[in-house]
C-alpha cells in the first residue's frame, strides 16, 4: 500500500521518500490510520517489517510543535535499542522540525538533563532512566499524548512492568494514547497491556509463521564441549559475513568472542558488564564493519536494526520461544535474506520442539561439518583471498625475491606455505561449560516460566540509577530460583547504521517483499 493513502502530511510523506521506503509494510498500512484516528493500538507483526515507522510516523504528525511538553514517550528495553529509535524518529521527524531526545542508563545524566531543558516534544529511553528523570523532576509526563511500549511483551514482562506501572502513573489517564508493539505478545502478556489500555484494537499481521520467511532456519544437534569448533566449521562453509551469535551468558559471551579473535575472527562481544562507551563502541564498530562477528546476550535480541546481518547463531538455544523469535529476527529485516543456525545439546532438543510450535516453521537439521569439509570451506576463501592479494600487489616491486625463492623452492611448496598462513590456525580454545537448560517437563512448561519460578533466578538489571532501588538488582522479588537462569536483561540501547543502502539493489529505493500469510 502507498504511504500517501494513509493519510499522512507532505511533511511526513517527504521524509518517507527520503528514507527510501517505497511502500507501506502491513502492520504500517494496518496501524497508521489508528493511531491517526486516536485509538489505542496492539500491533503485532514479524521482526524488521517496520514497526518503528508504524508508531512513529503518526505520532510525529500528531506533535504540536507549539506545545513545549513532552508529549510523546518511546519506552525500549535496551539503551541500544533506545538509541536507535531516537535516530530513526529524528530522521522521520526532521522536517517537521520535532524535537525527539533520548535517556539512557550508563550515560552522563547531567548532560541528559541540559538536553531535556531543550524542551523535546519526543523522550525515547530505558525504564530506569526514565523513573530516574521523573524523580529528579526533569520529565514531566503530565500532558504526555502517547506512550509507546516498544516490544511491548518484554516491557510487561515481570522485570520491567513495576517500573513501566510507576511510569505510566505518571501520565495522564484521559487523552493519552497507549500503543504496544512487538513480533510476539504471549496471550497472558497482552492481558496485563491491555489493563493500561482503552478499547484497543490489536492489529496482527496475518503471516502463516511467527517468524519471516526470509530466513532459512537450521539447527544442529551437539554436545556442549563440542560448540565451538562446530561453530567455527560451519564458519568455515558456511562463509558468514555479518554474523550475530547469541550466548546464554556474559562468561559465555566473553569467552567465545576471546576464542573466536583467537581463532583470527573479527569478532568482539556485547552484554550488560561492559561500560556504556565500551557498548556504544562495539555496536559502531560492527555496524562499520570493523567487527566481522557480534557476540551477545540477549541484550542485542530485540529491535536492534543492522544492515546486512547474513546470519544469526544461537550458541546457546534460548529458553523461551519468544526470545528465538527476536534473535534469528536480527538477519532477514526490510527484505533481505538470512540464515540462523541454533544449536541444541541433546537434552535441549524439547525446547527447540517449543520453538518451533510457536515459530510454526520447522528448523532444518544441519549436520556439523567435518575437519574435512571444513578445511575444503578454508581453502576455498583462501582462493579468493590470494586473487585479492595479487590484485593489490605490486609485482615489480618483489618480483626479484620472487624468482629467487622460485629457484630455490619448489612453486607448490611456496604457494602451500602461503595457504598455509592465509587460512585460519586451529588454535584450541576451551570454553567452559554451562549447565544446560533443565529438562522441560509436560507440555508446555516453558512459557508457564513466566508466571513461575522459572524465570526469577539471576536477573541482572542495569540501572545506574540513584535512589531508592540501587543500582543492580539480583533475583527481584518475584519468581524464586528457577531454571538457573543467567539472562543478560541489561536492557538499556542502538543506533542507526550508516549503510541503509545495502537494502536494495535499485538504488535507494526500498521495497517490502512481506508474504501476507493467508
Ligand atoms: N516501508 C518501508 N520500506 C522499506 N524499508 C522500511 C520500511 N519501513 C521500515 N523500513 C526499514 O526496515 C528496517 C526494519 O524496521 P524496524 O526496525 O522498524 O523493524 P521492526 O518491525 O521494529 O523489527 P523488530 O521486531 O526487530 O523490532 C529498518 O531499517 C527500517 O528503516
Ligand atoms: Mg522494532
Amino acid at each position: 500500500m502507498k504511504f500517501s493513502e494513509l493519510g499522512l502530511s507532505d511533511s511526513i510523506l517527504s521524509a518517507i521518500e527520503a528514507s527510501g521506503f517505497e511502500e507501506a509494510t502491513p502492520i504500517q498500512a494496518e496501524t497508521i490510520p489508528l493511531v491517526l484516528k486516536g485509538q489505542d493500538v496492539i500491533g503485532q507483526a514479524q521482526t524488521g517489517t517496520g514497526k518503528t515507522a508504524a508508531f512513529g510516523l503518526p505520532i510525529l504528525q500528531q506533535i504540536d510543535l507549539n506545545d513545549p511538553h513532552v508529549q510523546a514517550l518511546v519506552i525500549s528495553p535496551t539503551r541500544e535499542l533506545a538509541i536507535q529509535t531516537q535516530e530513526e524518529l529524528y530522521r522521520l521527524g526532521k522536517d517537521e522540525h520535532a524535537k525527539v531526545q533520548v535517556v539512557y542508563g550508563g550515560a552522563d545524566i547531567r548532560r541528559q538533563i541540559n538536553s531535556l531543558k531543550n524542551k523535546p516534544q519526543i523522550v525515547v529511553g530505558t525504564p530506569g532512566r526514565i523513573l530516574d528523570h521523573i524523580h529528579r523532576k526533569t520529565l514531566r509526563l503530565d500532558h504526555l499524548k502517547f506512550l509507546v511500549l516498544d516490544e511491548a511483551d518484554e516491557m510487561l514482562n515481570m522485570g520491567f512492568l513495576e517500573d513501566i506501572e510507576s511510569i505510566i502513573k505518571e501520565t495522564p489517564e484521559e487523552g493519552r494514547q497507549t500503543l504496544l508493539f512487538s513480533a510476539t505478545m504471549p496471550p497472558e502478556i497482552k492481558r496485563v497491556g491491555v489493563q493500561f489500555m482503552k478499547d484497543p484494537t490489536h492489529v496482527k499481521i496475518k503471516a502463516k509463521e511467527l517468524t519471516t520467511d526470509l530466513i532459512d532456519q537450521y539447527y544442529v544437534r551437539v554436545k556442549e564441549y563440542e560448540k565451538f569448533d562446530t561453530m567455527t566449521r560451519f564458519f568455515d562453509v558456511q562463509e558468514p559475513e555479518v554474523t550475530i551469535v547469541f550466548g546464554r551468558t556474559k562468561r559465555r559471551v566473553d569467552e567465545v568472542s576471546k576464542g573466536l579473535e583467537m581463532r583470527g575472527y573479527k569478532a568482539a562481544g556485547l552484554h550488560g558488564d561492559l561500560t556504556q562507551s565500551r557498548r556504544t563502541q562495539i555496536m559502531r564498530e560492527f555496524k562499520q564493519g570493523k567487527i566481522d562477528i557480534l557476540v551477545a546476550t540477549d541484550v542485542a535480541a530485540r529491535g536492534i536494526d543492522i544492515s546486512g546481518v547474513t546470519h544469526v547463531y544461537n550458541y546457546d538455544i534460548p529458553q523461551d520461544p519468544e526470545s528465538y523469535v527476536h534473535r534469528v529476527g536480527r538477519t532477514g529485516r526490510a527484505g533481505q535474506h538470512g540464515v540462523s543456525v541454533t544449536f541444541a545439546t541433546p537434552n535441549e532438543m524439547d525446547y527447540l520442539r517449543e520453538i518451533e510450535k510457536l515459530t510454526k516453521v520447522r528448523m532444518l537439521p544441519l549436520k556439523p561439518p567435518s575437519d574435512a569439509e571444513a578445511f575444503e570451506g578454508q581453502l576455498t576463501a583462501a582462493e579468493s583471498e590470494i586473487g585479492d592479494l595479487i590484485k593489490h600487489t605490486n609485482t615489480e616491486k618483489y618480483a626479484d625475491m620472487a624468482n629467487k625463492l622460485l629457484s630455490e623452492y619448489e612453486a607448490t611448496d611456496l604457494v602451500a606455505a602461503l595457504l598455509n598462513e592465509t587460512t585460519r590456525d586451529n588454535v584450541k580454545v576451551k570454553i567452559t561449560p554451562e549447565r544446560p537448560l533443565p529438562r522441560r517437563h509436560g507440555k508446555g512448561g516453558g512459557r508457564n516460566s513466566r508466571n513461575g519460578g522459572g524465570r526469577g533466578g539471576n536477573r541482572h538489571y542495569d540501572r545506574n540509577r540513584n535512589g531508592g532501588r540501587g543500582g543492580n538488582r539480583n533475583g527481584g522479588g518475584r519468581g524464586g530460583n528457577g531454571g538457573g537462569r543467567n539472562r543478560d536483561r541489561d536492557r538499556d540501547r542502538d543506533r542507526r547504521r550508516n549503510n541503509k543502502d545495502n537494502h536494495g539493489k535499485d538504488g535507494n529505493k526500498r521495497r517490502f517483499t512481506i508474504k501476507n500469510g493467508d
